[in-house]
């Protein structure tokens, strides 16, 4: 088989961490990129990256044009975090018969905030006979995926508790960015509430995710408010330094309820300075599990990961839209990636 072709459509930070490795692996090509950013279109790929040299790709901002040079097997897409932004751009990279792995969270359960969008893409996709997916490390992983794989020892689930505590100093500055590190709380209320900050998306999604492996119908997913994390001392990152009073990231709270109980509880903490950092996952049931990674899995080297990793599987897999939870277990790819593919 020829190596897999592959397109970066978003060559942000994540986008531009996800490619640099894409270039380290064996059995895969980056045919293309698009970008809208300024700075970036007509650039060659190598230069935005940072290389010293050049990969021979041009990014553009017309996936007709990427595409007019050389056809691809999968598009790996990282612009914005919401369905209905980065619906256009997957829709038409499907129209063109290419697979797409994206980080976007909402598109790794889509049917709970944008059902619609979610069907059309499934027919887009299913017409062009290719595969979406959207994943990364969360959601994608730590408070769904691995969360539903630990299921499977269960003989009954009476309760799911998900806590993911993380130093905040080592990510990317997008990511400290749309935790509101470094501002006041006066700042930090308002940049939330005019959305000009995020927070972290898809906890909704993740419950949404492990619902619908166990086939429990929920009455409702409630999301709590956004809580600043005020440092009590001076933190610092490479790129922003929190003075004592003011906020060094977030607390977010989901609950999953179903025949008026609480029955997944995802608690999300993000900020720079936090001393224990793990991942942990309590099932109640027959039998307990208790399980506990520590220090937490890096978010930024666990999504482009998790994006790469999923490439082959996403290529093997059937057309239409797929979660996590429709793929087969997911692994790493430390080989040559072409031996991940199935031939006929
Ligand atoms: N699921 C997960 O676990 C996970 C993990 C990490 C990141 N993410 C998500 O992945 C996304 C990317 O993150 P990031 O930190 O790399 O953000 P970023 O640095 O802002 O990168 C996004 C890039 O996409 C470009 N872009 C925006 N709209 C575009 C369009 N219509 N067509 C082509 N390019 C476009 C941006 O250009 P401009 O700068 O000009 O807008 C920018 O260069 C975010 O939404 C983030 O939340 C998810």
């Amino acid at each position: 088989m020829e190596k897999i072709k592959a397109i970066s459509y978003g060559v942000g930070v994540v986008g531009g961490y996800i490619a640099k490795f894409l270039l380290e692996k064996e059995g895969i090509n980056i045919v293309g990129a698009i970008d809208v950013a300024k700075d970036k279109v007509g650039k060659d790929l190598g230069e935005v990256l940072g290389l010293e040299r050049n990969i021979g790709v041009k990014i553009s901002d017309d996936l007709d044009s990427a595409l007019s040079k050389s056809t691809a097997d999968i598009a790996i897409h990282a612009t914005s975090s919401f369905l209905k932004d980065t619906y256009p751009q997957i829709a038409s990279i499907l129209e063109h018969g290419v697979n797409v792995v994206s980080t976007c969270e909402e598109l790794s359960y889509p049917y709970v905030s944008e059902p619609k969008l979610a069907e059309k893409l499934d027919a887009i996709a299913k017409k062009h006979q290719v595969t979406v997916l959207g994943t990364g490390i969360n959601p994608g992983f730590l408070m769904d995926t691995l969360v539903i794989t630990l299921t499977a020892p269960c003989e009954r689930i009476d309760k799911i508790e998900v806590i993911r505590i993380m130093n905040a100093a080592t990510r990317r500055l997008p990511f400290q960015k749309k935790i509101g590190a470094g501002l006041t709380t006066q700042e930090f209320q308002q940049k939330i509430q005019k959305k000009q900050i995020t927070g972290h998306v898809g906890l909704e999604q993740s419950i949404a995710m492990i619902a619908g492996a166990l086939a429990w119908k929920l009455d409702d997913i409630i999301i709590e408010s956004v809580e600043p994390v005020i440092t009590k001392r001076l933190v610092e990152s490479k790129d922003i330094r929190v003075d004592a009073g003011k906020v060094a990231g977030l607390r977010q709270k989901a609950k999953g309820i179903m025949r008026n109980r609480e029955t997944i509880v995802l608690d999300f903490q993000a900020y720079i300075g936090a001393e224990e950092e793990y991942d942990a996952i309590r099932i109640k049931g027959v039998p307990n599990i208790e399980q506990k990674i520590h220090p937490c899995v890096h978010g930024d080297i666990g999504t482009v990961a998790m994006i790469v990793n999923a490439i082959p599987k996403v290529i093997n897999a059937p057309p239409g839209l797929l979660t996590m939870k429709d793929l087969p277990v997911p692994s790493a790819t430390p080989e040559n990636m072409r031996k991940y593919v199935k031939t006929e």
